[in-house]
């Protein structure tokens, strides 16, 4: 069953996009959204095999259920190479949880991102703590799969509505990823924060959530409580450093298989 039909995904292609990574670029097509990698160029002859159902349709087994990580549902694929010329996803409805800064900011655009980074960390730090168990859950249902999380800007978005956490741009790769891994998706790597009390007060809020989040839900593998040192460096105040270290040795693993 394709999802959306040609004109569809023609008419997606010619607006804005609403995303672009350094991989492909992400095209808003109503209920679902329409990646292309930037290997591929929407040319004249792009569009024309599309319309003459060219390219191979290409169903993707469908492993992570009901869940919701921006997945590929379908892939069109070139028939000679077998590339993957774009592939239709599920839809994400969210803003970033961290966006990329690339330095050297002024300091307009440093105050600018600061102001920005506080106002979604105002969201996570509201959104309730069943948000974050539902995290750890992912965390735990990636660990079973052959795909891991990619820790960088962008790869996390949140419904500010729900509250509800999405992890997007999963790698089809086994790498067990462990909750350190969900700091670095949820927290802003600003350079040098400049002292800011509610900066601090918001990220000790997401890590306590986060912490307790992960202690009641408990982690599936041994490999999810692995440390990374580049969380701890993320966070900025001492306090959540303390909670971050404080728990988390004492985050459970599951005792039973499911
Ligand atoms: N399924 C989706 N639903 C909603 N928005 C999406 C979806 N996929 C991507 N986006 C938007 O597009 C942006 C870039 O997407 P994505 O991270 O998948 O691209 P990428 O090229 O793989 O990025 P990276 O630079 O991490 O490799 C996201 O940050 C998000 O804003
Ligand atoms: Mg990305």
């Amino acid at each position: 069953m394709k999802l959306l039909n040609k004109s569809e995904i023609l008419s997606a292609l010619s607006k804005h996009p609403i995303g672009r990574g350094t991989e492909a670029t992400t095209y808003d097509a109503g209920r679902y959204v329409v990646r292309v990698p930037h290997t591929v160029k929407i040319d004249k002859a792009f569009r024309e095999n599309l319309s003459n159902d060219t390219y191979n349709y290409q169903k993707v087994d469908n492993i992570h259920g009901r869940r919701n990580f921006g997945q590929p549902l379908y892939n069109l694929t070139d028939p000679k190479s077998g590339a993957v010329m774009l592939s239709v996803c599920k839809k994400v409805d969210g803003i970033t949880t961290n966006d990329l800064v690339e330095e050297p900011l002024t300091t307009k655009q440093k105050s600018d991102a600061m102001a920005v980074a506080i106002e979604k960390m105002r969201i996570m730090a509201s959104a309730p703590q069943k948000s974050y168990r539902r995290l750890v859950d992912d965390l735990n249902h990636l660990a079973g799969t052959n795909f891991t999380i990619d820790p960088c800007e962008g790869n996390m978005l949140i419904n500010p509505t729900t509250g509800r956490f999405y992890i997007i741009d999963l790698r089809p790769v086994k790498n067990i990823r462990n909750v350190g891994d969900l700091i670095l998706l949820l927290l802003t790597d600003i350079p040098d924060m400049p002292d800011n009390a509610e900066y601090f007060e918001l990220e000790q809020k997401i890590v306590n959530k986060l912490m307790r989040a992960a202690q009641s839900c408990g982690l599936s593998v041994p490999e999810q409580l692995k440390l990374k040192p580049r969380a701890l460096e993320v966070i900025k105040s001492e306090a959540a450093r303390q909670l971050y270290k404080n728990n988390y040795q004492n985050i459970a693993l599951h005792t039973h298989t499911k």
